[in-house]
């Protein structure tokens, strides 16, 4: 099957990786069977690189949830997407859904997938934020004209999951990393380490990602190593990071990040690239 340019990213996410997008394509193998791409978020490179047989998986469950139903009831997701408002009022009520539990576990999975797709619309800055309870906590972006239906994308996608083979996960990395098998190639885009304080996201799930677990994932790297499992890691250049790796030999590559919690803290950020292969 031919590129399809339609199938694109449906949501805008902390770390999306279009910047970084031609440095990873030049570093991709060029033979394996079988993608996997445990840290999904916005899966750029997924939806760039179009495999026909791939894994893929995010810890954050309202997000597969999104990927589930583009696959299986997109003409369900698109009709309700169409009710939505761009009012601060209507907004926030969305987005307040998720604070009873009880109620908010008794929408359908078409519903809560548009709810996210909507809040990524109209929220300020596209961010995926979520506070310690596990709530959506971004404020209403006042954006003109927020592209809340995207049908052309969202069908494009719709068409690429149902023509692949591909699975959905949402658990941690590493129990997908352990049932892969020999002719995989990994894409492996984990929460950055913050290049400084101030600039820490933690705001994918309720946890976040410390150096102990930088540590934890590149263990599994060697294991995947070990296996004969070929992968591509990217991160932030820090030198916690540039020293973990050192025995890959990491690339350092300059781009710019498009989103950043601390606005005046956009700009040129070195970052890594780790492969185990030519
Ligand atoms: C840097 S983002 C990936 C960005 C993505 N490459 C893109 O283009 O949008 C990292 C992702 O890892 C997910 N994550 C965090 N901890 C995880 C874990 N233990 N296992 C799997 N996914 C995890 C987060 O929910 C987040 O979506």
């Amino acid at each position: 099957m031919k590129r399809n340019a339609l199938i694109s990213p449906v949501v805008k996410w902390v770390g999306g990786k279009r910047q970084l997008l031609p440095v990873i394509k030049k570093n991709l193998p060029k033979k394996y069977n079988s993608y996997c791409e445990p840290f999904l978020g916005g899966g750029a490179v997924l939806f760039n690189i179009q495999p026909r047989k791939a894994i893929v998986n995010d810890l954050n469950s309202e997000l597969m949830n999104v990927y589930n139903v583009i696959k299986n009831n997109i003409d369900e997701l698109i009709l309700d997407l169409k009710k939505h408002k761009n009012e601060s009022d209507y907004f926030y009520k969305m987005r307040e859904l998720d604070r009873d539990k009880k109620k908010y576990n008794q929408l359908s999975d078409v519903k809560k997938a548009s709810r996210i797709l909507y809040l990524n619309k109209t929220c300020f800055n596209g961010l995926f934020r979520v506070n310690n309870a596990g709530e959506f906590n971004t404020p209403f972006g006042k954006y003109k004209n927020p592209n809340i239906v995207n049908e052309n994308t969202l069908r494009a996608v719709n068409s690429y999951f149902n023509e692949v083979e591909i699975t959905f996960h949402s658990k941690d990395y590493q129990k997908v990393l352990d049932s892969l098998k020999k002719n995989s190639f990994v894409y492996l885009d984990p929460p950055y380490d913050p290049v400084s304080d101030t600039s820490s996201f933690t705001g994918y799930n309720k946890g976040g990602f410390n150096q102990d677990e930088q540590i934890r994932l590149k263990e599994c790297c060697d294991s995947l190593d070990d296996n004969g499992i070929k992968f591509l890691l990217s991160n932030s250049a820090t030198e916690f990071i540039k020293e973990l790796y050192k025995n890959y030999n990491p690339q350092i590559v300059k781009a710019k990040r498009s989103i950043n919690s601390v606005s005046t803290k956009r700009g040129q950020v070195d970052e890594i690239l780790v492969k185990n292969y030519d």
